[in-house]
């Protein structure tokens, strides 16, 4: 089993509960579906809708057909495709505490027991245990099986063990994926073959060369729709414990020694076992919390958070978190990694930006006396591209350097469709590759390190502090970085 693993798919039944829920229509269904037009699926391919909508297989696709067309863009819908495509939907409508329809999902896969069968859990976390135990209790789990969950894995190490308690019960570790979207991004993978596929990086890829590591995930949306579950959540919960992350820990991890998936898992827990513990006022310095207020773009007025009416007055929900965090090992000793994610940013952008240090002695002027150093940009959102900063000497008699940028757009490289993340991971689950999907160690760990954040924000009653919608967030976000000498990259 390896990364790159494109082997041919063994006929499965991919049972989706929480089929009529927004991942399901937005990601999961139209993944399902590239994938079936791009020729990548065995003929007998079976998906299994189960919700508490009250379908039949019929009357499902048809919704199905309706709902789902809005989010695949037009010029990619093969209306003969398609219309293939949703015959291999079936539908069952299913109360997930209600063990009788566990028996009649037995009858719906019955026969078939030799197929990959995954049961993948888009519900809330609150529903998993109902649902392991339900398929466990039906004799359901062949060895064949899978069980997929969609984060937040819990609230914290304490419910996130709880559940893996309750997952491990049933499942081996082996059959459980656990998503982070964020690793089936073709830009997340690219890092990896960035880092581990050319030897030009890793001699350059130390505290030796490397000033500060940025990174970014900004977002212009709001919570809109989803208050009363973000409420609950947060931007600490919702992306730095896992997605930035995993993008901190892809950047900063050894060279594993093959793309297995317990080797390269095995590296990656080594940086968050290394991250230095944030605790009591250590946590506050180096954290920011903040909340948008209403603001503006330029397609009008955005109201702000506490003015959407799930969301009680007296929350004390962040949208927005940036946090100064350091790697204790020896090849991080001081670096520092700055990381921050927020709700109603100036635009949708996910970037790492890895600045390096300036010359040790420097001997050529410059229009800028060095002050923009080497800096390699990796942008996994809205476009995929890879920049990096050098010197060069401008034309004309001077001797005299100027940054100019060399470009690497991935749209200009490969001229042809980026995968959407859910369909690599989908079919790694059919395939059972483990490699990005993250190990019951791994969602520990990171818990363990955020954690005592919270914690601190709750003992120094540090309530989030506003922004204004489409800015870049508090300004106290500038001041964690101004200690050091450092700006974030666009102000
Ligand atoms: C999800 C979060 O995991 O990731 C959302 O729950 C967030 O709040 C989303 O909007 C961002 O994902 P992407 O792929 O659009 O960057």
């Amino acid at each position: 089993m390896n990364l790159i693993s494109n082997e041919a798919l063994q006929p499965f039944d991919i049972v989706l509960f929480g089929a009529t829920g927004d991942l399901s229509l937005r990601k999961l269904i139209p993944a399902l579906y590239f994938q079936d037009r791009d020729g990548q699926m065995p003929e007998d391919g079976r998906i299994i809708g189960a919700a508490r909508s009250d379908y039949d297989s019929v009357a499902f696709r048809t919704w199905i057909d309706q709902e789902v067309r809005q989010y695949i863009p037009k010029d990619q819908l093969d209306e003969a495709e398609w219309g293939r495509f949703l015959k291999r939907i079936e539908y069952l409508k299913v109360d997930v505490t209600a063990q009788d329809d566990y028996r009649k999902l037995g009858e719906m896969l019955a026969g078939r027991e030799e197929h990959v069968r995954a049961f993948y859990l888009s519900v809330a976390p609150s529903l998993f245990g109902a649902i392991t135990d339900g398929v466990h209790a039906a004799g359901l789990i062949t060895p064949n099986s899978r069980v997929a969950l969609e984060k937040p894995l819990g609230r914290d190490e304490e419910t996130a063990e709880a559940i893996n308690d309750r997952l491990a019960a049933v499942f081996t570790e082996s059959q459980i994926f656990r998503i982070d979207h964020y690793l089936g991004k073709e830009t997340v993978q690219n890092l990896l073959a960035l880092r581990f596929g050319n030897a030009l990086f890793e001699p350059l890829w130390r505290a030796e060369l490397i000033s500060d590591v940025q990174i970014t995930i900004a977002e212009d949306l709001g919570v809109d729709g989803r208050g009363a579950f973000y409420d609950q959540t947060g931007a600490l919960r919702d992306m730095v414990q896992n997605h930035l992350l995993q993008l901190l820990v892809i950047i900063a991890m050894e060279p594993p020694v093959s793309v297995d998936a317990d080797a390269v898992r095995d590296e990656k827990i080594k940086v968050l076992r290394a991250l230095k513990p944030l605790v009591g006022i250590d946590a506050i310095r180096n954290s920011v919390r903040g909340r948008y207020t209403a603001g503006a773009y330029d397609s009008g007025p955005v109201p702000g958070y506490l003015d959407n009416d799930t969301i009680p007055d007296d929350s004390m929900t962040e949208t927005y978190v940036a946090i100064r965090a350091e790697i204790a090992s020896w090849r991080w000793a001081g670096v520092p990694f700055y990381l921050r994610t927020g709700k109603r940013l100036p635009g949708k952008c996910t970037e790492i930006i890895v600045n390096f240090k300036r010359v040790p002695h420097e001997i050529f002027p410059t229009a800028d006396g060095f002050a923009t150093p080497n800096q390699l940009v990796i942008r996994l959102q809205p476009e995929e591209s890879i920049r990096m900063r050098i010197y060069v000497k401008a034309w004309g008699d001077d001797i005299q350097l100027q940054p100019v940028n060399l470009n690497l757009d991935f749209n200009d490289v490969f001229q042809k469709r980026r995968l959407i993340a859910y369909e690599r991971l989908l079919m790694d689950i059919v395939r059972g590759n483990q490699t990005l999907f993250m190990r019951r160690d791994e969602v520990a760990e990171a818990w363990r390190w955020i954690d005592p954040i919270r914690a601190a924000w709750e003992q120094y009653d540090y309530a989030p502090v506003p922004y204004e919608a489409g800015t870049w967030g508090p300004v106290e976000a500038n001041a964690l970085m101004s200690r050091d000498g450092l700006k974030w990259a666009e102000e």
